[in-house]
């Protein structure tokens, strides 16, 4: 719907890999392949590497981003990261409920939604991920559960910042296993949340909001997800951790 109207985004999650060192080292690879990219590149790597990434992006076209935040600016919270933290050493992006997160560190959809809100709060953008796991598809509630989780996610976001919110969907059967939702699966999903964007925002909101796939896309299927009406860009794990890949990833959003 409206493609045209969003600049896709290409987003790499790093997860847990990589030493700053090696960081400073992927990026240089990746700079001259993606220079002349048509969407907006970003790379979400582990905190300790931030510094690394942002040293060796600078003055190009790559943007870094961090992969969770807490929800309160400050307190005692052994460990964590808040917001506004990310705010203050200049990144500008951050993933929120990855379901590595909701599945391992308990990350709830009400706790999502707190840090939504402070990642907003603190002036960041947000890669909001959303999508069901495989006994969920087979019930039949992929649209219920991925409506749930983008609601209560967005409650009390005004339309303003939605601007600042990217949705990602990742169906969780898809995440690291190779499985990839077909174009079709994906897109239909993307779709149904678009809709639930425009029944909580506006048509016109909806239309500006970039949905991207995660799940296995990789440099020989991106093309063909990448060219649905409703999908807009990528958020890529294992494939973002080969500059090559990546690149062909990138490539293939000039296509659309
Ligand atoms: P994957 O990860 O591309 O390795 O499946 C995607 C993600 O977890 O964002």
């Amino acid at each position: 719907m409206n493609k045209a109207l969003r600049k896709p985004v290409i987003a790499g999650n790093w997860k847990m890999n990589l030493t700053p060192d090696e960081t400073a080292a992927l990026i240089e690879q990746m700079k001259p392949l993606v220079a002349d990219a048509a969407c907006d590149v970003v790379l979400c790597v582990p905190f300790v590497d931030i510094a690394a990434a942002q040293a060796a992006a600078a003055g190009s076209n790559i943007q870094i981003g961090a992969q969770n935040c807490h929800w309160a600016n400050s307190g005692a919270f052994t460990g964590e990261i808040s917001a506004p933290m990310l705010k203050a050493i200049g990144v500008g992006y951050v993933i929120v409920g990855h379901s590595e997160r909701r599945t391992y560190f308990n990350d709830s959809s009400e706790t999502v939604a707190a840090r939504t809100r402070a990642a907003l709060d603190a002036g960041l953008t947000v890669i909001l991920c959303v999508g069901e796991t495989r006994s969920e598809r087979e019930q039949g509630i992929t649209q219920e559960i991925v409506r749930t989780q983008t609601k209560i996610a967005l409650q009390g976001v005004s339309a303003e910042e939605l601007k600042r919110v990217i949705v990602a969907y990742e169906p969780v059967w898809a995440i690291g296993t190779g499985l990839t939702a077909t174009a079709e699966q994906a897109n239909e999903v993307n779709a149904w949340i678009r809709a639930l964007l425009a029944e909580l925002y506006s048509i016109d909101a909806a239309n500006g909001v970039v949905i991207q796939y995660g799940g296995s896309m990789n440099a020989a299927n991106a093309g063909e997800l990448l060219a649905q009406p409703d999908i807009d860009g990528g958020l890529i794990g294992g494939a973002s951790l080969k500059a090559q890949d990546f690149s062909a990833i990138i490539k293939a959003t000039y296509f659309f």
